[in-house]
């Protein structure tokens, strides 16, 4: 972005959109009781007094309703948005609208850091993140704002690897506390969420049939499992390639076939990579997949299917539906990516359902207060989520009450 001037407060498509953002907003906070009572309790007590939270995560309703909660908390809030295309832009507009400093749109290929940037202007005192973004422009070209960081959540397992490798040489300078490995968010978020979510973007671009279809998912933690689970749901032939040989194993018990990606290429229908890996969809893969072959990503960055080599050797590039990219080759075959290669659960669709984020962002909010409290006590290494906020998440989680009577 070259002139930074008249965007002190936020920066969002169309704020004619704000409407239908706060609709979609209201929605979501209906599917969201457990973040609600916290919201109640916040607005009584204001834990978060005066503190600036800066935030790098995907700008969907349901992380309205955890921007708007940490307000009323008392909280300063910046939020940019975690990927290129996860940005809805009425949610955008419509907290804008509602004093959260936004500075996020969809299709913002070009100006992504410069948003990450104008929330770290912010001189956050906790950081959000989802990916690790916003933690690693603070280590490098931001450094300056290291001393006001208290502490930093993160909200995915690509972020925590990334901190946990940082901590590991040294280099964390400030907490961090790992919201993705709370119990309450790994099991449900990314397994019930991503099966679902990545399913319905499949859905929403392509309108294809499931069931009869040969799904072939890469990687197989609980991504892949939620993933493999739901697509089985649905008809599918489901393959899982994983390289870890235990994850593997569960997965025959599971009652998948297991092979690797070179074999499963030749036979699938459907590919989603989950595995958190670059070029996991590579050069071989790609010239063995059968003629009108699918291929997405639900994995954090958009590195994992290797979509320069088909931009490379295709004869022809053509968007054919939304979020569908069509690529002739050479010998003919025609072959589909979704979503750029990027998130297609988030890119295609609306990311993961309210009742699953719930909890994830049930953590990330109490997490907050209480690295308000423990702040001074912390060293600069990855945290797990205290149990007892993970349990109190899990206690209060809107289907408890109908499971225990
Ligand atoms: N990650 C996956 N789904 C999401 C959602 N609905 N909101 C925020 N982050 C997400």
């Amino acid at each position: 972005m070259e002139d930074d001037a008249g965007y002190e407060n936020y920066r969002v498509k169309d704020m004619s959109l704000a409407g239908e953002g706060h609709k979609l907003i209201r929605w979501a906070e209906e599917h969201m009781p457990v973040l609600m009572d916290i919201r109640k309790d916040f607005e009584k007590e204001k834990p978060l007094e005066g503190v600036a939270i800066s935030c790098c995560l995907h700008v969907t309703k349901e992380t309205a309703v955890l921007v708007k909660t940490l307000k009323a908390g008392g909280a300063e809030v910046a939020l940019a948005g975690s990927n290129p295309l996860s940005t809805n832009d009425a949610v955008a507009a419509a907290l804008a609208e509602d004093g959260i400093h936004v500075y996020a749109w969809r299709e913002n290929h070009d100006d992504y850091y410069w948003c990450v940037n104008r929330v770290a202007d912010y001189k956050p005192s906790i950081t959000m993140d989802d990916g690790g973004d916003l933690v690693t422009t603070l280590h490098t070209t931001r450094r300056e704002l290291l001393e006001n960081v208290i502490a930093g959540t993160e909200e995915t397992t690509t972020g925590v690897h990334r901190q946990r490798a940082m901590a590991s040489q040294g280099k964390l300078e400030y907490p961090v506390v790992a919201v993705n490995d709370a119990m309450t968010k790994h099991f449900f978020d990314n397994r019930y969420g991503t099966g679902q979510s990545t399913i319905d973007g499949i859905l929403r671009a392509t309108s294809v049939l499931i069931a009869g279809k040969t799904f072939v998912v890469a990687g197989y933690g609980w991504c892949g499992r939620g993933l493999a689970m739901r697509a089985r749901g649905m008809g599918a032939n489901v393959i899982v390639c994983e390289v870890d040989e235990i994850k593997a194993l569960e997965a025959v018990m599971d009652g998948f076939r297991v092979m690797p990606m070179e074999e499963a290429a030749k036979v699938g229908d459907i590919f989603v990579t989950v595995t958190g890996n670059k070029h996991v969809i590579d050069r071989n893969a790609i010239d063995a997949v059968k003629d009108g072959a699918i291929i997405a990503n639900s994995g954090h960055f958009d590195n994992e299917i290797n979509v320069p080599y088909i931009e490379e050797v295709a004869t022809r590039a053509e968007k054919v539906r939304e979020n569908v990219m069509e690529y002739w080759m050479k010998d003919g075959r025609k072959i589909y990516v979704l979503a750029e290669g990027r998130l297609v659960n988030l890119a295609a669709a609306e990311g993961h359902p309210s009742e699953v984020m719930d909890m994830s962002f049930a953590n990330q909010a109490l997490v907050a207060g209480w690295i308000l409290r423990e702040g001074k006590n912390l060293e600069n290494k990855v945290y797990s989520v205290p149990e007892k906020i993970d349990r109190e998440v899990a206690q209060e989680g809107n289907f408890l009450p109908w499971a225990l009577k």
